[in-house]
């Protein structure tokens, strides 16, 4: 794994990225992780802090001492979390998800702009739970939405810290938070569907698993099934209701997706046994166990866009599978996931196919 400085006011530290290699030179920092620190230290250097979205542990190592509760959706952020601060001898903090209750000492929240502000929204009505009132928000200005000032807005006072090398610093005091429409219902392909905020899709059926659906009666019934990067859980369901033996193993990293695909199964009445993991792929538990590997796998991590989890992804199913058994993924047409797969299966063939996308099934 590759490493590299981070040099601040609050010392130099060894961050490390999981996923990063010579070919993919990622760092696990941005330039809006060095303004937070830099803007805590200089404004707000004895206040409590709670850090949210903090990508790879960066501002939790550098701002360790102040910090009272790490909030993450994020299992591969936590991952990352847990080897920077042992890399940088640094406490271990207290974690909590989004969708736990956290400590209720008033604090600074400090936090990374996420991606998708349903989310935002959600985490702000979290913070003023906890007694959060000032928030520092970071992003860099490539990430920014069009609308986020005036989105900002909505909860209350704002003042935009002037950017520094393309990042940005947003200090909110939050008044007003009007409540989060999330979780909501949706009904897509005869399944009812529970997402959290921060799940992908949220409100529509990716096109993606669209087409996916349109193919699942061609697949093999198989007794042991997971769905690896499941989101809402909208491929295994519709598996689990035209093959009503199966056992159905949901996984993600973000336990909001794993959460609405434990409500979105319990919505549908289905009686297949099922187990929901929050877990980094697979999470290497359990070599040749499954017969069926369903994916509809991610394309880029927070901002980063590339084929490099999808790679990892395909290793850890190929581990998993039994002899035989057969890992079905959909894809976009330009990603060439064929070429990929045929790394680590010895057999890739093409289910279906059109304009935009591809189904195809690898052989373990
Ligand atoms: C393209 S979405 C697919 C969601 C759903 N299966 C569908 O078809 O609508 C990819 C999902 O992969 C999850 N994901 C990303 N990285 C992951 C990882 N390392 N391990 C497990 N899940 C991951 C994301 O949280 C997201 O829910």
């Amino acid at each position: 794994m590759l490493q590299d400085t981070l040099q601040c006011s609050a010392g130099h530290f060894t961050l490390l990225r999981p996923g990063a290699s010579h070919k993919q030179p990622l760092r696990a920092w941005d330039a809006s992780d060095e303004y937070l620190i830099e803007l805590v230290a200089k404004q707000h250097a004895s206040s409590r802090v709670t850090l949210l979205n903090d990508q790879f542990g960066a501002l939790a190592v550098a701002l360790n001492e102040q910090v009272d509760c790490w909030v993450s959706d994020s299992y591969c952020a936590s991952a990352a979390l847990s080897l920077n601060l042992k890399e940088n001898n640094k406490s271990a903090l207290q974690q909590a998800t989004p969708l736990a209750s956290w400590s209720a000492e008033p604090s600074l929240g400090v936090m990374k702009l996420p991606k998708n502000l349903s989310y935002l929204h959600f985490l702000l009505q979290r913070c003023q739970q906890a007694q959060i009132s000032t928030l520092l928000i970071a992003g860099m200005m490539k990430h920014l939405p069009k609308n986020i000032l005036n989105f900002l807005q909505q909860f209350g006072s704002v003042q935009r810290h002037p950017f520094k090398k393309k990042a940005t610093v947003y200090e909110l005091q939050l008044q007003q938070v009007k409540p989060s429409p999330y979780p909501k219902l949706n009904r897509f392909a005869d399944i009812e569907l529970i997402t959290h905020a921060n799940v992908f899709g949220r409100d529509k059926l990716d096109p993606g698993a669209d087409f996916f659906l349109q193919h699942v009666d061609a697949l093999p019934q198989a007794n042991s099934v997971a769905d690896l990067c499941c989101g809402s859980g909208i491929l295994g369901l519709k598996y689990a209701q035209i093959n009503a033996n199966c056992h159905l193993s949901f996984f993600d990293e973000s336990i909001m997706a794993v959460e609405s695909a434990q409500l979105s199964w319990q919505e549908n009445r289905l009686n297949n046994p099922s187990s929901f993991h929050w877990n980094d792929g697979l999470g290497h538990q359990q070599d040749n166990h499954y017969d069926l590997i369903l994916c509809n796998p991610p394309f880029h991590e927070q901002f980063t866009v590339g084929d490099h989890i999808a790679k990892r992804l395909f290793k850890d199913a190929k581990q998993s599978l039994k002899p035989g058994g057969q890992l079905v993924v959909v894809g976009n047409r330009h990603l060439s996931y064929h070429v990929t797969l045929k790394q680590y299966f010895q057999r890739v063939e093409q289910i279906a196919s059109n304009g935009k996308f591809v189904l195809l099934c690898a052989h373990a």
